[in-house]
């Protein structure tokens, strides 16, 4: 028997089926002179969400892999909003370049007001990537972790930002919290669900250790789930379970643009000065499973990774 599944709070699946159907609270504060950098722009909830800073005064900053995608986009924002879209380029599977945008970002000499970890993906089938790191585990959580992590001296010294993670609702999948001792997924049978709600849990489980080390900073941490909403999430798998995503989820499914005044709110609403290490669904917040509240877990997941030295 699962350990979690004992602590699991049905109700708090309730509250969760509600909150997913909930239209995201607002705000209609400007943004002029912000520096907000967000990752996969290119397509669904990152291009709204970059759409929705820069049309209220925000400069950007994409950090995406597709290059002619993203000059695409920051051309198109610089000419119809006026403000400035500068880019950076790194492919999550590679944390060569990762560590090399990230070393970059931290020289910046302009204040990073909002930091959006946005990039990620969902595979069905299992793929190692270079670093010797599950991928969907290195693209969802490991990257971005990576990221926040390069510029966490930098953003206490500015004595104010706010990081937003798009996580998911998926996390929930991951019962069993994450395999640190079958990273390659080797003993665990894999699947996409799972693999996506691990990826997603360690994302959650790092909120732990980063809220302790922002305590007092002016920085604040937080993850969102985006909505289930239409984007190009998945269409990276098979022919099969693109069908079923076309039929099934896609028919359900709402606009990113939904996602992005979520993320709006979450970036700038006064409401949420000071508030940090929390799970909001949309802009509700929720208490996430079990598992991703295990601060022994957090703690453990975060000494592998020094002990990887991932985190330098
Ligand atoms: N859609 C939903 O219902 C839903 C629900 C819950 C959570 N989310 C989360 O929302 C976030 C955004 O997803 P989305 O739904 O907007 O999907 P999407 O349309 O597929 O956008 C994903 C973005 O991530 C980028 N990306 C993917 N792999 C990357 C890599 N290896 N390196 C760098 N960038 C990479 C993509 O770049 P390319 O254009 O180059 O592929 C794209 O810009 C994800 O974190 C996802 O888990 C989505």
């Amino acid at each position: 028997m699962n350990t979690y599944l004992k602590e699991y709070q049905w109700s708090q699946i309730g509250a969760m089926l509600k909150n997913n159907k909930r239209i995201p609270k607002t705000c209609t504060d400007d943004c002029t002179g912000k520096l907000v950098l967000i990752t996969g722009t290119t397509s669904g909830i990152g291009y709204h969400t970059a759409l929705a800073y820069a049309s209220r005064g925000a400069d950007l900053i994409c950090v995406n892999r597709n290059k002619e995608k993203t000059i695409e986009l920051c051309e198109k924002i610089e000419r119809e909003y006026g403000v400035s879209c500068s880019w950076y380029l790194a492919d999550y599977t590679r944390l060569d370049e990762v560590l090399a945008v990230g070393r970059q970002l931290a020289a910046l000499d302009r204040d990073i007001d909002i930091l959006i970890h946005n990039a990620g993906v969902f595979m069905t089938k299992k793929s190692i990537t270079s670093d010797g790191y599950e991928q969907v585990y290195q693209v969802n959580f490991l990257s971005s972790c990576i990221l926040t992590h390069m510029l966490k001296d930098k953003l206490i010294a500015q004595k104010e930002a706010r990081i937003l993670y798009v996580n998911s609702e998926g996390h929930r999948f991951a019962l069993s919290g994450v395999p640190l001792d079958d990273p390659h997924w080797k003993r665990h049978r894999y699947t996409g669900l799972k693999s996506y709600g691990v990826a997603k849990t360690a994302q959650l489980l790092s909120l732990i250790p980063f809220t302790s080390m922002f305590d007092g900073s002016g920085v604040t941490i937080n993850a969102m789930h985006p909505g289930d909403v239409k984007t190009n999430m998945g269409e990276n798998n098979g022919r099969i379970y693109r069908f079923f995503k076309h039929l099934f989820i896609n028919t359900s499914a709402r606009s990113p643009e939904l996602s992005a005044q979520a993320l709006y709110y979450l970036g700038v609403s006064n409401d949420l000065d000071s508030i940090s290490g929390r799970f909001f669904n949309f802009t509700t917040e929720e208490i996430p499973a079990p598992h991703a509240l295990d601060a022994e877990a957090a703690w453990r997941l975060w000494d592998t990774l020094h002990d990887a030295g991932v985190l330098r």
